[in-house]
């Protein structure tokens, strides 16, 4: 373990995909607004938080490795605060790839005393999302060109268009997806393509309401069948993971968490160490192994969602 650790230093990394900005608003209500019917909410305490891409980013850093997002940075307050905190943990944000033609995507959540009042969303389209290769793609692809290995975390919001999955296809030494099936997309042949199971089965083509038992080796031929990608690691939370390859079921690995409080972020920790892990020349097994732990650590924790050595080691 000690070995990968000291290998991930040496990886770079780019992240390609929606960045969001998550905020938190916390705070008490006293009373009614003098001015309509509506509470008055006396905020205690702001935070923001990197969420989407951003926060695979995160996780990719937290444990040692260069990296570069490319997302969505609006010219706005929320964009160079999101541009900011990834700056502060030494992630990249190239500064000419900052647009002004749509909001940095963020979603406020107003909560007093613990209840949830309602939700503050900046975000367009998904039309206005996408990247303009033609003024951007040359930079873009170098820098593709550049990385070890680049992780598309798709979210659905636009930044991931079928344009740009081609240059990455064309450029990239190794590709990992994290898909949303919802815009259903050209995955095409990635090197590693990690949906959850929800997403698996619409990559299938099957209902999602297919719940119990998960169908998994008509769920994974069909995958394979339609994106063929070279390893595919569905994540089926507190069932842990199924890994795949040349469209069989290998093996399911059970979750290595022990205590659970959190698991919104766990599929970002998932595909940021499977990566690295396989960069450094890990198996599939082992590699999966040690997503597993580093998701384990994440879905342990409330608020935050990355993994440290320290933590991993100690949760082995
Ligand atoms: N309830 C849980 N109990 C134990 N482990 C969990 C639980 N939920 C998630 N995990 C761990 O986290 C991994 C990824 O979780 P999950 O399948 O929820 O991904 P996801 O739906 O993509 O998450 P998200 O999109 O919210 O980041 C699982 O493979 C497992 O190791
Ligand atoms: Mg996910």
């Amino acid at each position: 373990m000690k070995e990968l650790f000291e290998q991930i230093k040496s990886l770079n990394i780019l992240v390609i995909g929606d960045v969001m900005l998550d905020r938190y608003v916390i705070g008490e209500v006293s009373r009614i607004s003098p001015e309509a019917p509506v509470p008055v909410l006396a905020v205690q305490e702001e935070r923001s938080v990197a969420g989407g891409a951003a926060n695979v980013a995160l996780n990719l850093r937290s444990l040692g490795a260069s990296v570069e997002t490319i997302g969505w940075f609006g010219q706005d307050e929320q964009g160079d605060e999101l541009a900011n905190m990834l700056g502060a943990a030494n992630i990249q944000v190239d500064s000419r790839f900052r647009f002004s033609s749509a909001p940095t995507i963020s979603k406020s959540r107003v909560t007093a005393s613990n209840h949830q009042i309602c939700r503050v969303d900046r975000e367009a389209k998904a039309s206005d999302y996408e990247p303009r290769l033609g003024d951007i793609g040359d930079v873009v692809s170098e820098k593709i060109k550049k990385a070890d290995a680049v992780i598309i975390s798709d979210y659905g919001k636009g930044f991931i268009t079928n344009e740009l999955l081609e240059m990455v296809k064309v450029h990239a030494q190794f590709t990992s997806i994290d898909p949303k099936p919802s815009r259903l997309l050209e995955y095409n042949k990635p090197n590693l393509l990690t949906p959850n199971r929800l997403e698996a089965l619409e990559l299938a083509g099957l209902s999602r309401e297919i719940r119990e038992p998960f169908p998994q080796s008509e769920v994974v031929t069909r995958i394979f069948e339609r994106f063929a990608p070279e390893m595919l690691a569905i994540t089926l939370g507190a069932e842990g993971m199924l890994l795949a390859r040349d469209g069989v079921v290998e093996c399911i690995i059970p979750t290595a968490a022990r205590e659970v409080f959190d698991v919104s972020g766990a599929g970002d920790t998932v595909i940021a160490s499977l990566t690295m892990a396989l960069r450094t020349g890990e198996s599939f097994a082992r590699a999966a192994e040690f997503a597993n732990l580093a998701a384990g650590v994440v879905v342990g924790k409330v608020g935050t969602a990355t993994a440290s050595q320290e933590e991993i080691l100690k949760l082995l």
